[in-house]
């Protein structure tokens, strides 16, 4: 069958905002500690990074990372993590030892090496309005008070000038430490974000937020007018404590899913009258829930926290991660570039180890299918978005549930190239896909990112089982998608 894509690039939508392809760095498993950061590593620099990781982060152009977590942020108090004497505490959300090795100014140097802005995410679980704001002043603050002064001590003299600020995580959920109520949230916001913006008023602030009306109107009625995005997560497998993860035609379910949260937010903040200044930020996104068995509700807590946190080995395997992933992510990606008039931040989870983009282990390093999706739109695709759509429908049977096979969206770049991403989301068939386009094309560039079978993975004995192909895009007939594949063309005018 042969799908029909009109493109008209003379109809601009809106400009999607590059901060979509952000990423999150937890204190989790291996994603700091043995993922980016490992000084005793022979492949770690001067620093104490891991060389190789950083030059596979570096390539994906990432605009931003959102760290310390996370559940983790919820017990987790910054001045443990800055100075000459680390002690190490006892990490409530995870039980695990916290050496404190890692803290805001390593974190700041990781960002500077792979060139991307730091979000900091607070602790409103066992934390203060004060011990964030605090944290401001260690970081924003040129000069004055002893948390500044603590910073140029520490070697800093100038200030890291972090933008973007989360009060608190996931503080809605039973499982958070020091959870709140949604009648207590919104004042607590509220009191964190006036004592954050009398020290910086220029940061962007984030609240976590929920698909749930009583609470997301609890949260915008009382701070709505001193928060800048409100913050919602989304993860398809709920495999926390089961590590069962979806098949390819289970996961093609995935986007519809999310869309249903981006608007739900986008019902409310129109509904409240504050779509034009309130963004939605997507600040922790992944088509697999992390493995941590026995956390999520504290009823099944493994009393041998070392037994536990050796499970979570299980959400380091790569071959778990297949094309599954990556035509999730990209999926994920179009529908933040469609809602990109409002959805404005996003943040992939995690970004290192665990159910991550990139592998890391002792010996080197695995590009996950997902990994390649980052390059190939953040590198390849323009961000002026334009109209376009599928004149035919082909469907893809999604586990029971009819989805439709081709995802598309046009984006022109600054120099007028019309950049096309191509899904086929059909894990058996090829699609053809006849463009008709406004203007006309010299020629085009494709980009493919390909695999033998949906359910194809990279590991280490065999890195490059999915990868990107690059070749020439004939403009006189149809585009030919192979089965489970994402294709960037790139139109020269
Ligand atoms: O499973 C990891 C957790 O997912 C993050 O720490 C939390 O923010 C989210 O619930």
């Amino acid at each position: 069958m042969t799908i029909t894509l009109r493109i008209d690039e003379r109809r601009a939508l809106h400009d999607v905002d590059p901060m979509i392809y952000g990423q999150f760095i937890e204190h989790f498993g291996r994603q700091v500690y043995g993922g980016i950061y490992d000084p005793s590593h022979p492949l770690s620099d001067a620093d104490g990074f891991r060389s190789d990781v950083i030059a596979a982060l570096r390539r994906l152009r990432i605009p931003v990372v959102r760290w310390p977590g996370g559940c983790f942020v919820s017990a987790y108090h910054w001045k443990d993590g800055v100075g000459p004497d680390r002690l190490p505490s006892f990490d409530k959300a995870w039980c695990v030892e916290e050496s404190n090795a890692f803290g805001t100014d390593e974190f700041m140097r990781f960002c500077q090496k792979i060139g991307a802005e730091p979000y900091l995410c607070t602790n409103a679980g066992t934390g203060t309005p004060e011990e964030m704001s605090d944290w401001v002043e260690y970081c924003n603050e040129p000069r004055r008070g002893r948390w500044a002064r603590l910073r140029i001590a520490n070697g800093h003299a100038q200030p890291f000038s972090v933008r973007y600020w989360s009060i608190g995580n996931e503080n809605y959920t039973g499982g958070e430490i020091g959870a709140k109520t949604a009648q207590q949230w919104g004042p607590f916001v509220r009191e964190s974000a006036k004592m954050m913006r009398r020290v910086d008023p220029g940061i962007k602030i984030l609240a976590a937020a929920v698909p749930d009306v009583d609470w997301n109107l609890a949260l915008l009625r009382s701070a709505g007018d001193l928060i800048d995005y409100i913050s919602i997560h989304g993860y398809f497998d709920e495999a926390w404590e089961t590590n069962v993860l979806s098949g390819y035609r289970k996961s093609l379910q995935a986007p519809a899913r999310f869309e249903q949260s981006i608007v739900a937010v986008r019902g409310l903040l129109c509904a409240l009258g504050l779509e034009h200044r309130v963004r939605i930020a997507f600040d922790e996104w992944n088509l697999r829930g992390w493995y941590h068995p026995g956390i999520a509700d504290f009823s099944r807590l493994d009393p041998d926290h070392d037994h536990a946190a050796a499970m979570r080995a299980l959400n380091e395997i790569n071959t778990q991660y297949t094309m599954a992933d990556a035509v999730f992510a990209a999926s994920f990606l179009h529908l933040c570039m469609r809602h990109g008039d409002m959805v404005t931040l996003a943040n992939f989870s995690p970004t290192v180890c665990g159910r991550g983009l990139i592998g890391v282990s002792d010996t080197g390093l695995v590009l996950r299918p997902a990994y390649f999706v980052f390059d190939l739109l953040r590198n390849r695709m323009g961000t002026h978005l334009v109209d376009s759509y599928a004149q035919d429908m082909a469907t893809v049977d999604a586990d029971g549930v009819p989805v439709a096979a081709l995802d598309a969206v046009a984006a022109l770049r600054e120099d007028g190239v019309l950049t096309v991403s191509l899904i086929n989301k059909d894990p058996e068939r090829a699609v053809s896909v006849q463009l008709h386009t406004a203007l006309p094309y010299a020629c085009a560039h494709r980009f493919s990112l390909v695999s033998p079978d949906a359910d194809s993975a990279n590991d280490f004995d065999c890195p490059d089982r999915v990868h990107v192909e690059q070749g020439e895009q004939p403009l006189s007939g149809p585009v030919q998608l192979a089965p489970h594949s994402v294709i960037v063309l790139q139109m020269m005018p």
